[in-house]
């Protein structure tokens, strides 16, 4: 398997494959891989020749220090799990940040038209601002056909559809359905942090997710919003940051239902210190 850890090599490689007409599927990543991460580059073995995968973790989408320096870093067993994938048809760039950033660490302001004043823009200052600098500084490395983003972060998928439109960047980007542990805790590379008393009491997210969601045929948005944050203001361990319910197309909260919309809820947990997020569709 080939492994890059700066842009100018993989460049040439990149060049290579075009030069000989091959598709390019891209899954970037900040390592840590799991299964979620697997069946985003599954899809794109499918769609594609040849899939880039980036293991990256970008300190400019970082608004707490303490999260980033505690960030999982396993590129080892990650270049494991990718070799049982496949060995020839996925090639990891694995960047320092040097060789992304240079000796100037910083985000680029972007606007998503409103996105990102919505949800994790709220709570997580700057975040997307360091998203769509690596993104785009990704695809510009990469040039792939094809781009694979997980619902897990619907909000961050949303955000990147908005950076290409808006940049007309020639990628399309492939959404891909959330992929869960048996228990319907969504898989997180942030799961592997939980003390294993609050991995136990996790799966309590997905549950309320989805008892949610069957309220939501008979009851308002308001309504269901106050029963969800009623099951975390009793739990022991869990602790609600937000529960949303938001139009999917412009991620604001719903005031008042309509049969035309399309609506998800939206949920960020703090386990001990560690921030979960989910999202479930609602109709
Ligand atoms: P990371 O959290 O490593 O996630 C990489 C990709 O995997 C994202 O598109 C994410 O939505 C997807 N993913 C994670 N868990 C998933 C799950 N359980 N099911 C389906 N997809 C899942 O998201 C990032 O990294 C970064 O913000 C990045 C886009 C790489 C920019 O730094």
């Amino acid at each position: 398997m080939n492994i890059y850890h700066n842009k100018k090599d993989l460049n040439s490689y990149v060049e290579h494959l075009k030069v000989n007409k091959k598709s390019i599927g891209f899954v970037p990543t900040m390592g840590a891989l799991h299964l979620g991460h697997a069946s985003l580059i599954e899809k794109g073995m499918q769609q594609n020749d040849i899939v880039v995968v980036s293991v990256f973790v970008n300190p400019t989408q970082f608004d707490n220090q303490d999260d980033l320096l505690k960030y999982p870093r396993t590129l080892d067993s990650d270049v494991e799990l990718l070799q049982e994938i496949s060995k020839h048809k996925i090639i990891v760039y694995a960047p320092t940040v040097k060789d992304i950033y240079g000796d100037n660490v910083k985000a680029t302001s972007f606007s998503y038209d409103g996105l990102e004043h919505e949800m994790e823009g709220r709570f997580r200052d700057g975040h997307f601002d360091g998203v769509g600098t690596i993104v785009k500084r990704l695809f510009e490395i990469v040039r792939p056909d094809r781009a694979y983003f997980g619902e897990k972060d619907f909000q961050q998928l949303m955000i990147i559809k908005k950076l290409v439109e808006k940049h007309h960047m020639p990628v399309k980007i492939v959404g891909c359905k959330i992929h869960r542990a048996n228990d319907g805790l969504a898989m997180s590379s942030r799961n592997s942090r939980l003390k294993p008393e609050y991995r136990k009491a996790a799966p309590f997210i997905y549950k309320t997710l989805n008892v949610a969601k069957e309220k939501f045929g008979a009851n308002s948005a308001n309504k269901v919003t106050e029963w969800v944050e009623k099951q975390f203001a009793k739990h022991d361990l869990l602790e609600l940051e937000y529960f949303i319910i938001a139009d999917v197309n412009t991620l604001k909260t719903v005031k008042r239902k309509s049969n035309k919309k399309t609506y998800r809820g939206f949920i960020a947990v703090y386990a001990d210190d560690i921030r979960l997020i989910d999202n479930i569709a609602l109709n």
